[in-house]
Protein backbone atom coordinates (compact mmCIF):
# COMPACT_ATOMS: atom_id res chain seq x y z
CA UNK A 1 0.00 0.00 0.00
CA UNK A 2 1.32 3.52 -0.64
CA UNK A 3 1.82 5.93 2.14
CA UNK A 4 -0.28 8.93 2.57
CA UNK A 5 1.11 12.22 3.50
CA UNK A 6 0.35 12.98 7.72
CA UNK A 7 -1.26 16.13 6.54
CA UNK A 8 -3.58 13.96 4.37
CA UNK A 9 -3.91 11.34 7.42
CA UNK A 10 -4.51 13.85 10.13
CA UNK A 11 -7.15 16.13 8.34
CA UNK A 12 -8.97 14.21 5.67
CA UNK A 13 -9.08 10.15 5.83
CA UNK A 14 -11.97 9.12 7.37
CA UNK A 15 -11.16 6.94 10.99
CA UNK A 16 -11.12 2.88 10.74
CA UNK A 17 -9.58 2.85 7.29
CA UNK A 18 -5.62 0.63 6.98
CA UNK A 19 -3.39 3.03 6.23
CA UNK A 20 0.48 3.59 5.44
CA UNK A 21 2.36 6.13 7.03
CA UNK A 22 6.32 6.94 6.68
CA UNK A 23 8.40 9.86 8.70
CA UNK A 24 10.80 10.53 11.03
CA UNK A 25 10.02 9.82 14.73
CA UNK A 26 10.50 13.24 16.67
CA UNK A 27 9.58 11.40 19.97
CA UNK A 28 9.18 7.98 21.78
CA UNK A 29 7.51 7.77 24.86
CA UNK A 30 6.13 4.55 26.73
CA UNK A 31 3.24 4.81 29.57
CA UNK A 32 1.67 1.83 31.03
CA UNK A 33 1.01 -0.62 28.62
CA UNK A 34 1.52 1.33 25.51
CA UNK A 35 4.27 2.56 23.57
CA UNK A 36 3.82 6.17 21.45
CA UNK A 37 5.79 6.96 18.54
CA UNK A 38 5.39 10.74 17.53
CA UNK A 39 5.51 10.55 13.64
CA UNK A 40 6.28 13.56 11.54
CA UNK A 41 6.73 13.84 7.60
CA UNK A 42 7.37 17.57 7.08
CA UNK A 43 3.56 17.76 5.66
CA UNK A 44 2.61 19.85 8.17
CA UNK A 45 3.47 21.01 11.58
CA UNK A 46 1.38 18.65 13.33
CA UNK A 47 2.40 15.01 13.90
CA UNK A 48 0.85 11.65 13.48
CA UNK A 49 0.77 9.82 16.79
CA UNK A 50 1.35 6.04 16.57
CA UNK A 51 0.57 3.34 19.01
CA UNK A 52 2.02 0.17 19.89
CA UNK A 53 0.27 -1.85 23.21
CA UNK A 54 2.81 -3.38 25.07
CA UNK A 55 0.94 -6.75 23.87
CA UNK A 56 2.30 -5.99 20.43
CA UNK A 57 4.84 -7.91 18.88
CA UNK A 58 6.06 -4.93 17.40
CA UNK A 59 6.79 -3.44 21.30
CA UNK A 60 10.32 -4.03 21.27
CA UNK A 61 11.00 -3.24 18.16
CA UNK A 62 9.41 0.32 18.74
CA UNK A 63 10.78 1.06 21.97
CA UNK A 64 14.23 0.22 20.65
CA UNK A 65 13.22 3.16 18.29
CA UNK A 66 15.16 6.72 19.01
CA UNK A 67 14.35 10.31 18.10
CA UNK A 68 15.16 11.37 14.56
CA UNK A 69 14.56 7.59 13.24
CA UNK A 70 13.07 7.01 9.90
CA UNK A 71 10.08 4.41 9.72
CA UNK A 72 7.24 3.22 7.77
CA UNK A 73 4.04 2.25 9.85
CA UNK A 74 0.82 0.15 8.56
CA UNK A 75 -2.46 -0.02 10.36
CA UNK A 76 -5.33 1.04 11.41
CA UNK A 77 -6.42 4.86 11.54
CA UNK A 78 -8.47 5.09 14.17
CA UNK A 79 -10.42 7.87 15.93
CA UNK A 80 -8.57 9.47 19.24
CA UNK A 81 -9.33 9.72 22.50
CA UNK A 82 -6.96 11.97 23.09
CA UNK A 83 -7.76 15.71 23.15
CA UNK A 84 -5.91 18.03 19.89
CA UNK A 85 -5.80 15.36 17.50
CA UNK A 86 -8.91 13.81 15.27
CA UNK A 87 -7.10 10.50 14.43
CA UNK A 88 -4.23 8.36 15.73
CA UNK A 89 -2.31 5.40 13.98
CA UNK A 90 -2.57 1.38 15.34
CA UNK A 91 0.40 0.03 14.12
CA UNK A 92 0.26 -3.13 12.51
CA UNK A 93 3.22 -3.24 10.59
CA UNK A 94 6.81 -0.79 11.12
CA UNK A 95 9.74 -0.86 8.50
CA UNK A 96 12.79 0.60 9.93
CA UNK A 97 14.48 2.28 7.19
CA UNK A 98 17.21 3.95 9.48
CA UNK A 99 17.63 4.46 13.52
CA UNK A 100 19.17 7.00 15.01
CA UNK A 101 21.38 7.02 17.63
CA UNK A 102 20.26 8.61 20.88
CA UNK A 103 23.81 9.71 22.22
CA UNK A 104 24.51 11.68 18.79
CA UNK A 105 21.61 12.54 17.06
CA UNK A 106 21.96 15.87 17.62
CA UNK A 107 17.90 17.20 18.05
CA UNK A 108 16.87 15.86 20.91
CA UNK A 109 13.58 17.17 22.77
CA UNK A 110 14.14 20.05 24.07
CA UNK A 111 14.77 23.74 22.48
CA UNK A 112 18.01 24.49 20.39
CA UNK A 113 18.36 27.80 19.95
CA UNK A 114 18.40 29.47 16.64
CA UNK A 115 22.50 29.78 16.64
CA UNK A 116 23.00 25.79 17.41
CA UNK A 117 20.52 24.69 14.88
CA UNK A 118 22.70 27.00 12.10
CA UNK A 119 25.68 24.80 13.14
CA UNK A 120 23.40 21.88 11.87
CA UNK A 121 22.10 23.18 8.99
CA UNK A 122 21.45 19.75 7.28
CA UNK A 123 18.96 18.25 10.46
CA UNK A 124 17.59 21.40 10.94
CA UNK A 125 14.68 20.98 8.76
CA UNK A 126 13.51 18.57 11.01
CA UNK A 127 12.42 21.36 13.50
CA UNK A 128 9.12 22.57 13.92
CA UNK A 129 10.59 25.62 13.26
CA UNK A 130 12.36 25.19 9.83
CA UNK A 131 9.55 22.99 8.66
CA UNK A 132 7.38 25.27 9.02
CA UNK A 133 9.68 28.24 7.22
CA UNK A 134 9.99 25.90 4.20
CA UNK A 135 6.67 25.52 4.00
CA UNK A 136 6.03 29.05 4.17
CA UNK A 137 8.78 29.84 1.23
CA UNK A 138 7.02 27.15 -0.64
CA UNK A 139 3.26 28.97 -0.43
CA UNK A 140 5.26 32.24 -0.38
CA UNK A 141 6.75 31.21 -4.05
CA UNK A 142 3.10 30.04 -5.20
CA UNK A 143 1.67 33.15 -4.05
CA UNK A 144 3.79 35.61 -6.07
CA UNK A 145 3.56 33.23 -9.59
CA UNK A 146 0.09 33.45 -8.82
CA UNK A 147 -0.62 37.06 -8.80
CA UNK A 148 1.84 37.80 -11.62
CA UNK A 149 0.13 34.91 -13.65
CA UNK A 150 -3.00 36.33 -13.08
CA UNK A 151 -2.07 39.37 -14.42
CA UNK A 152 -0.65 38.74 -17.76
CA UNK A 153 3.35 38.80 -16.39
CA UNK A 154 5.73 36.80 -18.26
CA UNK A 155 8.25 34.68 -15.86
CA UNK A 156 11.32 35.24 -17.40
CA UNK A 157 14.74 33.80 -16.78
CA UNK A 158 17.83 36.63 -16.25
CA UNK A 159 21.38 35.78 -16.28
CA UNK A 160 23.47 34.71 -12.90
CA UNK A 161 27.13 35.43 -14.61
CA UNK A 162 26.97 39.16 -15.88
CA UNK A 163 29.84 41.87 -16.85
CA UNK A 164 27.61 44.77 -15.74
CA UNK A 165 26.61 46.12 -11.72
CA UNK A 166 23.19 46.61 -11.83
CA UNK A 167 22.94 48.55 -8.46
CA UNK A 168 26.93 50.53 -9.51
CA UNK A 169 27.35 49.62 -5.50
CA UNK A 170 30.53 47.59 -6.40
CA UNK A 171 29.31 44.71 -4.27
CA UNK A 172 30.32 42.52 -6.83
CA UNK A 173 31.28 38.98 -6.77
CA UNK A 174 33.97 38.22 -9.34
CA UNK A 175 33.64 34.76 -11.42
CA UNK A 176 36.86 33.71 -13.00
CA UNK A 177 38.20 30.30 -14.89
CA UNK A 178 41.73 30.80 -13.75
CA UNK A 179 43.54 29.26 -10.90
CA UNK A 180 44.28 32.04 -8.79
CA UNK A 181 47.23 30.77 -7.79
CA UNK A 182 48.56 31.91 -11.72
CA UNK A 183 46.93 35.02 -12.54
CA UNK A 184 47.96 36.10 -15.94
CA UNK A 185 49.63 39.83 -16.37
CA UNK A 186 50.03 42.24 -18.96
CA UNK A 187 53.48 43.97 -19.87
CA UNK A 188 52.03 46.42 -17.33
CA UNK A 189 51.61 43.67 -14.51
CA UNK A 190 48.06 44.17 -14.64
CA UNK A 191 45.64 41.83 -14.47
CA UNK A 192 44.99 40.45 -18.00
CA UNK A 193 40.96 39.85 -17.95
CA UNK A 194 41.46 39.24 -21.74
CA UNK A 195 42.44 35.96 -20.85
CA UNK A 196 39.98 34.93 -18.47
CA UNK A 197 36.96 32.91 -19.55
CA UNK A 198 35.00 35.39 -20.57
CA UNK A 199 37.78 37.92 -21.99
CA UNK A 200 36.87 40.29 -19.72
CA UNK A 201 36.04 41.02 -15.82
CA UNK A 202 32.87 38.86 -15.11
CA UNK A 203 30.56 38.68 -11.92
CA UNK A 204 27.61 37.39 -9.56
CA UNK A 205 24.43 39.01 -10.70
CA UNK A 206 23.15 41.29 -8.10
CA UNK A 207 20.12 41.73 -9.72
CA UNK A 208 18.26 40.68 -12.65
CA UNK A 209 16.93 44.27 -13.56
CA UNK A 210 18.72 45.33 -16.66
CA UNK A 211 17.84 42.52 -18.70
CA UNK A 212 14.00 42.30 -17.26
CA UNK A 213 14.03 45.91 -18.64
CA UNK A 214 14.86 44.42 -21.81
CA UNK A 215 12.23 41.84 -21.89
CA UNK A 216 9.31 44.15 -20.54
CA UNK A 217 10.35 46.69 -23.52
CA UNK A 218 9.47 43.80 -25.74
CA UNK A 219 6.67 41.73 -23.69
CA UNK A 220 5.18 44.46 -21.56
CA UNK A 221 4.78 43.08 -18.33
CA UNK A 222 7.67 40.34 -16.81
CA UNK A 223 8.55 39.32 -13.86
CA UNK A 224 12.11 37.31 -12.33
CA UNK A 225 11.92 35.40 -9.39
CA UNK A 226 15.83 34.01 -8.56
CA UNK A 227 18.81 33.93 -6.30
CA UNK A 228 20.97 36.98 -6.36
CA UNK A 229 24.65 38.01 -4.67
CA UNK A 230 25.87 41.12 -3.11
CA UNK A 231 29.52 40.78 -2.08
CA UNK A 232 28.46 43.49 1.20
CA UNK A 233 29.97 43.07 4.15
CA UNK A 234 27.56 43.70 6.19
CA UNK A 235 27.13 40.94 9.48
CA UNK A 236 23.54 41.78 10.15
CA UNK A 237 20.07 40.44 10.70
CA UNK A 238 18.66 41.31 7.35
CA UNK A 239 21.63 40.89 5.37
CA UNK A 240 22.33 37.28 3.25
CA UNK A 241 25.61 37.29 0.49
CA UNK A 242 23.11 34.84 -1.57
CA UNK A 243 19.22 35.89 -1.39
CA UNK A 244 16.34 35.08 -3.91
CA UNK A 245 14.36 38.25 -5.39
CA UNK A 246 11.52 38.75 -7.26
CA UNK A 247 11.73 41.80 -9.82
CA UNK A 248 8.31 42.70 -11.82
CA UNK A 249 8.92 45.16 -14.88
CA UNK A 250 6.36 46.91 -16.70
CA UNK A 251 6.53 48.89 -19.82
CA UNK A 252 3.64 52.32 -20.30
CA UNK A 253 4.10 52.49 -16.31
CA UNK A 254 4.84 55.08 -13.67
CA UNK A 255 6.40 55.30 -10.12
CA UNK A 256 2.37 55.49 -8.88
CA UNK A 257 1.63 52.71 -10.93
CA UNK A 258 4.78 51.02 -9.82
CA UNK A 259 3.89 51.46 -5.68
CA UNK A 260 0.53 50.55 -6.94
CA UNK A 261 1.50 46.80 -7.44
CA UNK A 262 4.04 46.71 -4.70
CA UNK A 263 1.03 47.10 -2.35
CA UNK A 264 -1.72 45.14 -3.74
CA UNK A 265 1.40 42.13 -4.64
CA UNK A 266 2.41 41.98 -0.54
CA UNK A 267 -1.02 42.37 0.10
CA UNK A 268 -2.18 39.36 -1.86
CA UNK A 269 1.05 37.52 -0.96
CA UNK A 270 -0.57 37.37 2.68
CA UNK A 271 -3.95 36.56 1.37
CA UNK A 272 -2.80 33.87 0.14
CA UNK A 273 -0.75 32.22 2.90
CA UNK A 274 -3.50 33.19 5.42
CA UNK A 275 -5.85 30.83 3.63
CA UNK A 276 -3.30 28.06 2.83
CA UNK A 277 -0.47 28.00 5.45
CA UNK A 278 -2.66 29.08 8.44
CA UNK A 279 -1.15 26.33 10.74
CA UNK A 280 1.98 27.82 10.12
CA UNK A 281 1.65 31.34 10.36
CA UNK A 282 0.22 30.57 14.07
CA UNK A 283 3.60 28.36 14.74
CA UNK A 284 4.68 31.78 14.76
CA UNK A 285 2.23 33.63 16.05
CA UNK A 286 2.44 31.12 19.45
CA UNK A 287 6.35 30.87 19.56
CA UNK A 288 8.11 33.42 18.15
CA UNK A 289 6.52 36.81 17.61
CA UNK A 290 2.74 37.23 19.21
CA UNK A 291 2.06 40.36 16.61
CA UNK A 292 2.50 37.46 13.58
CA UNK A 293 -1.66 37.36 12.67
CA UNK A 294 -2.73 40.99 13.94
CA UNK A 295 0.75 42.14 11.36
CA UNK A 296 -0.56 39.71 8.34
CA UNK A 297 -4.50 40.73 8.82
CA UNK A 298 -3.67 44.55 9.40
CA UNK A 299 -1.66 44.13 5.70
CA UNK A 300 -4.95 43.26 3.76
CA UNK A 301 -7.04 45.50 5.53
CA UNK A 302 -5.39 48.84 5.58
CA UNK A 303 -3.76 50.76 2.84
CA UNK A 304 -0.51 51.03 2.91
CA UNK A 305 1.06 55.16 4.10
CA UNK A 306 3.08 56.76 1.46
CA UNK A 307 5.42 59.96 2.09
CA UNK A 308 7.69 61.31 -0.27
CA UNK A 309 11.75 61.26 1.30
CA UNK A 310 11.62 64.90 2.21
CA UNK A 311 8.73 64.18 4.53
CA UNK A 312 9.96 61.42 5.67
CA UNK A 313 13.27 63.59 6.31
CA UNK A 314 10.93 66.19 8.27
CA UNK A 315 9.08 63.44 10.39
CA UNK A 316 12.36 61.56 11.20
CA UNK A 317 13.71 65.50 12.34
CA UNK A 318 11.08 66.13 14.56
CA UNK A 319 10.45 62.89 15.76
CA UNK A 320 12.68 63.92 19.03
CA UNK A 321 14.53 60.72 18.77
CA UNK A 322 18.55 59.98 19.05
CA UNK A 323 19.00 58.20 16.07
CA UNK A 324 22.69 56.84 15.79
CA UNK A 325 23.25 58.30 11.86
CA UNK A 326 22.57 61.65 11.12
CA UNK A 327 19.15 62.53 9.76
CA UNK A 328 19.54 65.30 6.57
CA UNK A 329 18.11 66.12 3.56
CA UNK A 330 20.84 64.16 1.15
CA UNK A 331 21.48 61.01 3.40
CA UNK A 332 20.42 58.06 2.68
CA UNK A 333 18.01 56.65 5.44
CA UNK A 334 19.46 53.68 7.81
CA UNK A 335 17.87 50.92 8.82
CA UNK A 336 16.78 52.62 12.49
CA UNK A 337 15.08 55.68 10.59
CA UNK A 338 13.22 53.34 8.01
CA UNK A 339 12.08 51.18 11.79
CA UNK A 340 10.99 54.50 12.90
CA UNK A 341 9.02 55.38 10.19
CA UNK A 342 7.36 51.93 9.45
CA UNK A 343 6.66 50.98 13.40
CA UNK A 344 6.18 54.14 15.14
CA UNK A 345 5.73 56.98 12.93
CA UNK A 346 2.59 54.94 11.02
CA UNK A 347 2.39 51.36 12.44
CA UNK A 348 2.17 49.89 9.25
CA UNK A 349 4.02 49.51 5.92
CA UNK A 350 5.11 53.01 4.36
CA UNK A 351 6.34 53.53 0.84
CA UNK A 352 8.87 56.23 0.97
CA UNK A 353 9.67 57.68 -2.93
CA UNK A 354 11.52 60.41 -4.81
CA UNK A 355 14.87 59.95 -3.11
CA UNK A 356 17.68 62.23 -3.60
CA UNK A 357 19.54 61.50 -6.87
CA UNK A 358 22.97 61.22 -5.23
CA UNK A 359 21.88 58.16 -2.87
CA UNK A 360 20.23 56.06 -5.66
CA UNK A 361 21.20 54.30 -8.82
CA UNK A 362 21.77 55.52 -11.75
CA UNK A 363 18.94 53.89 -13.51
CA UNK A 364 16.21 55.97 -11.58
CA UNK A 365 14.26 58.81 -13.84
CA UNK A 366 15.39 62.18 -12.95
CA UNK A 367 11.83 63.79 -11.58
CA UNK A 368 11.95 67.29 -12.80
CA UNK A 369 13.38 69.23 -9.53
CA UNK A 370 16.45 67.80 -11.03
CA UNK A 371 17.37 66.94 -7.06
CA UNK A 372 15.32 63.69 -7.15
CA UNK A 373 14.53 60.28 -8.64
CA UNK A 374 11.42 58.50 -9.09
CA UNK A 375 12.56 55.61 -6.55
CA UNK A 376 10.49 54.19 -4.05
CA UNK A 377 11.01 51.60 -1.17
CA UNK A 378 8.79 50.20 0.69
CA UNK A 379 9.44 49.92 4.88
CA UNK A 380 7.73 47.79 6.97
CA UNK A 381 7.84 47.15 10.95
CA UNK A 382 10.73 45.30 12.20
CA UNK A 383 12.28 44.80 8.91
CA UNK A 384 12.77 47.93 7.56
CA UNK A 385 13.29 47.98 3.50
CA UNK A 386 11.42 45.13 1.81
CA UNK A 387 11.29 46.22 -1.48
CA UNK A 388 13.14 48.94 -3.63
CA UNK A 389 11.80 49.98 -7.10
CA UNK A 390 11.44 53.03 -9.23
CA UNK A 391 10.38 54.32 -12.65
CA UNK A 392 13.61 54.00 -15.41
CA UNK A 393 15.21 56.69 -16.99
CA UNK A 394 14.10 56.03 -20.70
CA UNK A 395 15.88 59.19 -22.10
CA UNK A 396 18.81 58.41 -23.63
CA UNK A 397 20.50 61.88 -22.73
CA UNK A 398 20.04 61.45 -19.24
CA UNK A 399 20.79 58.33 -18.73
CA UNK A 400 24.10 58.90 -20.59
CA UNK A 401 24.44 61.68 -18.31
CA UNK A 402 23.72 59.85 -15.51
CA UNK A 403 26.21 57.07 -16.07
CA UNK A 404 28.48 59.25 -16.28
CA UNK A 405 28.22 60.99 -13.04
CA UNK A 406 28.27 58.23 -11.50
CA UNK A 407 31.76 56.84 -12.79
CA UNK A 408 30.40 54.05 -14.75
CA UNK A 409 31.86 53.17 -18.47
CA UNK A 410 28.61 53.66 -20.92
CA UNK A 411 30.45 51.30 -23.58
CA UNK A 412 29.76 48.42 -20.78
CA UNK A 413 25.84 49.38 -21.04
CA UNK A 414 25.76 49.73 -24.42
CA UNK A 415 22.65 47.20 -24.76
CA UNK A 416 21.04 49.32 -22.07
CA UNK A 417 21.13 52.66 -23.84
CA UNK A 418 19.97 51.00 -27.05
CA UNK A 419 16.95 50.34 -25.11
CA UNK A 420 16.27 54.40 -25.40
CA UNK A 421 17.12 54.60 -28.95
CA UNK A 422 14.68 52.19 -30.29
CA UNK A 423 11.23 52.51 -29.46
CA UNK A 424 11.58 53.68 -25.48
CA UNK A 425 8.90 53.87 -23.43
CA UNK A 426 7.94 54.77 -19.79
CA UNK A 427 8.47 52.19 -17.95
CA UNK A 428 8.96 51.02 -13.62
CA UNK A 429 9.67 47.80 -11.69
CA UNK A 430 10.72 47.07 -8.10
CA UNK A 431 12.86 43.88 -6.27
CA UNK A 432 11.31 42.32 -3.09
CA UNK A 433 13.61 40.48 -1.04
CA UNK A 434 12.05 36.97 -0.66
CA UNK A 435 13.87 36.32 2.87
CA UNK A 436 13.43 39.87 3.85
CA UNK A 437 9.23 38.85 3.50
CA UNK A 438 9.51 35.72 5.25
CA UNK A 439 11.42 37.63 8.26
CA UNK A 440 8.36 40.12 7.94
CA UNK A 441 5.93 37.51 7.59
CA UNK A 442 6.81 35.16 10.54
CA UNK A 443 8.78 37.59 12.94
CA UNK A 444 11.70 35.77 12.52
CA UNK A 445 14.89 37.59 13.78
CA UNK A 446 17.43 36.78 11.56
CA UNK A 447 17.36 36.62 7.94
CA UNK A 448 20.32 33.29 8.24
CA UNK A 449 16.91 31.48 9.66
CA UNK A 450 14.11 31.85 6.87
CA UNK A 451 16.65 30.23 3.99
CA UNK A 452 17.72 26.71 3.78
CA UNK A 453 21.19 27.54 3.39
CA UNK A 454 23.13 31.23 4.40
CA UNK A 455 25.61 32.31 2.52
CA UNK A 456 27.06 35.44 4.76
CA UNK A 457 30.50 36.47 5.68
CA UNK A 458 32.64 33.48 6.77
CA UNK A 459 29.72 31.02 6.09
CA UNK A 460 29.15 29.06 3.47
CA UNK A 461 28.82 25.33 4.97
CA UNK A 462 26.32 23.11 3.34
O1 LIG B 1 16.95 47.81 -3.21
P1 LIG B 1 17.67 46.78 -4.04
O2 LIG B 1 19.14 46.83 -4.05
O3 LIG B 1 17.06 46.96 -5.51
C1 LIG B 1 17.46 46.32 -6.64
O4 LIG B 1 18.25 45.42 -6.69
C2 LIG B 1 16.69 46.74 -7.84
N1 LIG B 1 17.46 46.35 -9.04
C3 LIG B 1 15.32 46.11 -7.82
C4 LIG B 1 14.46 46.53 -8.99
O5 LIG B 1 14.06 47.68 -9.06
N2 LIG B 1 14.18 45.61 -9.90
O6 LIG B 1 17.22 45.33 -3.61
C5 LIG B 1 15.85 44.95 -3.63
C6 LIG B 1 15.46 44.26 -2.34
C7 LIG B 1 15.64 45.09 -1.09
O7 LIG B 1 14.56 45.95 -0.87
C8 LIG B 1 15.76 44.02 -0.01
O8 LIG B 1 14.49 43.54 0.35
C9 LIG B 1 16.48 42.91 -0.74
O9 LIG B 1 16.29 43.13 -2.13
N3 LIG B 1 17.91 42.87 -0.44
C10 LIG B 1 18.51 41.95 0.33
N4 LIG B 1 18.01 40.89 0.98
C11 LIG B 1 18.88 40.13 1.68
N5 LIG B 1 20.21 40.34 1.72
C12 LIG B 1 20.77 41.39 1.08
N6 LIG B 1 22.09 41.58 1.10
C13 LIG B 1 19.89 42.25 0.33
N7 LIG B 1 20.09 43.35 -0.44
C14 LIG B 1 18.88 43.70 -0.90
MG1 LIG C 1 17.35 49.31 -1.93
Amino acid sequence: MQATPIQTLLTTVAPDTPVVAQGWIRTRRELKDLCFLELNDGSCLANLQVLVPRSSPLYDLASGLHTGAAIGVSGQLVASPAQGQRVELQAETITVYGNADPDSYPLQKKRHSFEFLRTIAHLRPRTNTFGAIMRLRNHCAMAIHRFFQERGFVWIHTPILTASDCEGAGELFTVTGWNLQNIPRNEQGEVDFRQDFFGRPAYLTVSGQLEAEIMATALSKVYTFGPTFRAENSNTSRHLAEFWMIEPEMAFCDLQGDMDLAEAFLQDIFRYVLEKGSSDLEFFQKRIDNTVLETAHNIIQQPFERMSYTEAITQLQKSGKSFTYPVAWGLDLQSEHERYLAEELCGKPVIVYDYPTQIKAFYMRLNADEKTVAAMDVLVPRVGELIGGSQREERYDVLLQRLENQGLDPAVYWWYLDLRRFGTVPHAGFGLGFERLLQFMTGMGNIRDVIPFPRTPDGIDF
